[in-house]
């Protein structure tokens, strides 16, 4: 099968912002516990944080990490878990059924932060609690006031601020499962109300409104109208989550996940140039995607009152990872409107890396990340692709190609990311540019397989996992890539102006 992807780098979709390869660290199952705080295991440091874990995610360059949560956050009181460890309480966990012991709190996070070298991303509690308890977590966190908080952080042991900077108002407020969930125009009254309070008090941090939870909720982009209408001029962001589904086993429709993720963003490109347009407004409100993954082959959210649980440990095969790069592709083709996204989970529920007590397991999904974190920078692009499509069951008909690329201005080198949706067939494809000419082909890695279930296990962990293809220059400066069945292909370029 033949394909032709043109690229002009003089037109390009927007910056790409780093921000895009962040993750998201929730207070659930094994994720804290165990994932990242294991105190006493000899992979820890005197810290108690994991080591292998740390160095296997810092190659994914997050240069924010959210926490504590996710639906954990909306009945969690942040006081609990600072200060010395012996006088925190143990507490019940409204959303996963857990006892949460609270011997990892912010402080700890902050520790974990800066071990792996990114910066956090805060959520309040808008369920349970309110704008006060929330103004206090940024007074503890961002002040020098000489104030209770600001002085019990320094007792605690960190004399300078945190500074952190990206603070989420609440978490997927409109589902009736969360704690203190409410209707739009009373959590936007409340979103409004903590995000004066917390400005406030730092005038440099920004701020991200909870959208719908999904695109399955009866008022998808409703509430997300009723909350931009109220508080636009409050807030930077609007978020957007969502998990991919294959439960009906239906390959071809899972493949073509970038299609809909495509719609979601477009429909956010919408909303938020109406409301803007209707507030008459010249400031710019961005998607923060602050949950993405695949999500569906373990569900059980129900704890039993234990102390982090196996909860939702999903394993994960080369079809998840294919969907995982078409977050990534969608993200990019969205660039003037996306400006943050965090992989949803990092460490053992919903992960790309599983522990057990004496290592890790590196799943497909891992490298997604890892490789657009690597290579994709500067300027997104909008490839225009010509190539056979297919019936994607309720999807419709999609495109066999999904694809993406970047260009650096100041080094010449640009990229192109393409998936193979074809279970059965090849692609080869001529990349073009309307204005340069390839100059040299730097790399191509390729992540592939035969079996779209194919997964890493801990005795067969390298399964799945990238391997170097091949391209080639032809004399008018086209490159020449086969981007295999069920495959991501990364080409990496430099090019030249002719
Ligand atoms: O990431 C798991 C859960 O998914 C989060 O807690 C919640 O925000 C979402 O529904």
């Amino acid at each position: 099968m033949n394909a032709s992807v043109r690229l002009d780098t003089d037109h390009h979709v927007g910056e790409i912002d780093r921000r895009l390869f962040s993750g998201f660290l929730e207070h659930l199952g094994r994720s804290i516990y165990e994932g990242v705080y294991d105190p006493g295991n000899p992979l820890s440091d005197a810290d108690g944080l994991r080591t292998d874990v740390l160095d296997a995610l810092r190659p994914l360059h997050m240069p924010y990490v959210r926490y504590p949560g996710g639906n954990f956050v909306s009945d969690y009181d942040w006081r609990d878990g600072v200060g010395p460890r012996e006088l925190r309480p143990a507490r019940t966990d409204f959303a996963w059924k857990t006892i949460e012991p609270n011997t990892f709190g912010v402080d700890e996070f902050m520790k974990w932060c800066g071990r792996l070298g990114t910066s956090p991303m805060l959520a309040v509690n808008l369920g349970t609690l309110g704008a006060r308890e929330a103004a206090a977590l940024v007074e503890y966190c961002n002040l020098n006031t000489g104030t209770y908080w600001a002085d019990r952080r320094r007792e605690n042991g960190e004399a300078a601020p945190y500074g952190v900077k990206l603070w989420c108002l609440g978490n997927e407020m409109d589902g009736p499962w969360q704690a203190g969930h409410v209707p739009a125009d009373e959590y936007a009254l409340r979103a409004q109300q903590a995000a004066r309070l917390m400005r406030g008090l730092d005038p440099s941090i920004e701020l991200a409104l909870c959208g719908s939870s999904k695109h399955e909720m009866e008022t998808y982009l409703e509430w997300d109208r009723v909350g931009l209408e109220y508080c636009w001029d409050d807030v930077d962001y609007i978020s957007a989550h969502r998990y991919s589904r294959n439960d009906d086993g239906d390959t071809p429709r899972f493949l073509a996940e970038g299609v809909e993720i495509d719609r979601i963003l477009d429909d956010y490109t919408g909303l938020l140039a109406y409301v803007r347009g209707v507030k008459k407004s010249s400031k710019r409100v961005y998607v923060s995607f602050d949950e993405w993954n695949v999500w569906y082959k373990d569900r059980a959210g129900d704890g039993g009152w234990a102390t982090a649980p196996h909860l939702i440990e999903e394993v994960y095969n080369l079809e998840d990872a294919l969907v995982c790069a078409q977050y990534l592709n969608s993200f990019l083709r969205h660039a003037d409107v996306v400006k943050i996204a965090c992989l949803a989970q990092i460490v053992n529920v919903i992960a790309p890396l599983l522990t057990s007590s004496d290592g890790i397991l590196v799943q497909s999904t891992y490298y997604p990340s890892l490789l657009y974190a690597t290579h994709a920078a500067g300027h997104a692009l909008t490839p225009v692709v010509e190539c056979a499509t297919y019936a994607a069951g309720a999807t419709g008909e999609a495109p066999v190609l999904d694809v993406a690329a970047s260009h650096e201005p100041d080094s010449g080198r640009a990229c192109v990311f393409a998936v193979n949706r074809s279970q059965s067939e090849g692609v080869d494809v001529a990349v073009s540019f309307a204005n340069q000419r390839a100059a040299a082909v730097l790399g191509v890695d390729v992540l592939t397989g035969d079996d779209p279930k194919a997964h890493n296990t801990w005795d067969r962990p390298g399964v799945i996992q990238p391997a170097d293809g091949a391209a080639e220059i032809d004399d008018e400066g086209r490159v020449r890539v086969t981007v295999p069945s069920l495959g991501l292909a990364v080409l990496r370029l430099e090019l030249a102006r002719p």
